[in-house]
């Protein structure tokens, strides 16, 4: 099938929050991880950047929250330049990382300290914004005991309070609950949903697994090899692929299955 672009014909009242204008990404001179992506995300909607194994999704997020620095093309974020105005796009964006980083032998309590002590946010401002997020993820009795004996679902929710200590406005989930069981991946879900619903943030979240994208998000994006090759909603993605569910428009649009994978299949059966 041809791959054609999709472009969601939803109106959209919100304010563009996230811009991205032929934003690419080479690794070296032959990987393109992210080529010539323009993609625009609203303030306040939950945007699921959805796409196999590869496609560019944890580039274009380390992209947007500066981590990298794009090969050419750029991206506004909240108005802020990812190349000019990096500092100020930090400020404004949270992160949980496809393999984030935890200091094991840190308690719930110092992890978020340190996490804040890296936004420069200090005294009475910080030690408030702990207790609230540990109260809010249900945290609070288990703030002072040390994290390496804290079950993945719960390491998961401190990596979550970390990254939005800084109180951002945007905040980027990398593949949440990827590595998870499915009792933590539903409260994980259940997680951000009340992120994006009662706290009224805008959340971005990359997935290759359907159904949290399909449950969570406003709009979607399909991405493949580094290009965004549709966006709408789940309802207008389904009508515009001429399919009956989004995993067989996923599968459609992003060149149905590998031939390689069905004989690597083949061969371990
Ligand atoms: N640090 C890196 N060096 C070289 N290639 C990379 C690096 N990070 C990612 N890639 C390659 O870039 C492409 C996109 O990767 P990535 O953004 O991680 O995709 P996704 O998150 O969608 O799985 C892949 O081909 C991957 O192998
Ligand atoms: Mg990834």
């Amino acid at each position: 099938m041809q791959i054609q672009k999709i472009v969601s014909e939803t109106k959209q009242k919100g304010k563009v929050i996230i811009r991205t204008d032929k934003l690419c990404k080479y690794y070296g001179k032959d990987i393109k991880a992210v080529d010539e992506l323009d993609l625009e995300v609203f303030e306040g909607e939950t945007f699921g950047l959805l796409g196999p194994n590869g496609a560019g999704k944890t580039t274009t997020v380390r992209l947007l929250n500066c981590i990298l620095k794009p090969t050419s093309g750029t991206a506004d974020v909240n108005g802020y330049n990812i190349t000019e105005n990096s500092t100020k796009v930090k400020t404004i964006t949270g992160l949980l990382a496809e393999s984030p980083g935890l200091y094991e032998k840190l308690s719930a309590y110092e992890f978020l300290e340190f996490m804040g002590a890296l936004y420069n946010i200090k005294g009475t401002i910080l030690k408030e914004r702990i207790e609230e997020l540990l109260s809010l993820f249900g945290l609070t009795d288990r703030k002072d005991y040390l994290l390496e004996g804290f079950s993945s679902g719960m390491k998961q929710k401190v990596l979550i309070a970390a990254a939005l200590i800084n109180d951002p406005s945007i905040i980027f989930f990398d593949e949440p609950t990827a590595a998870l069981d499915p009792r933590a991946a539903h409260m994980v879900k259940d997680l951000i949903k009340g992120l994006a619903d009662q706290l009224g943030r805008t959340v971005v979240i990359c997935s290759h697994i359907l159904p949290i994208v399909e449950e969570l998000c406003d709009r979607i994006g399909i991405i493949n090899q580094g290009r965004l090759i549709a966006v709408g909603t789940v309802d207008e993605i389904i009508a515009q692929a001429g399919t009956d569910t989004l995993e067989e428009a996923f599968i459609a649009l992003t060149g149905g299955v590998d031939e390689k994978e069905l004989l690597a299949w083949r061969d371990h059966s």
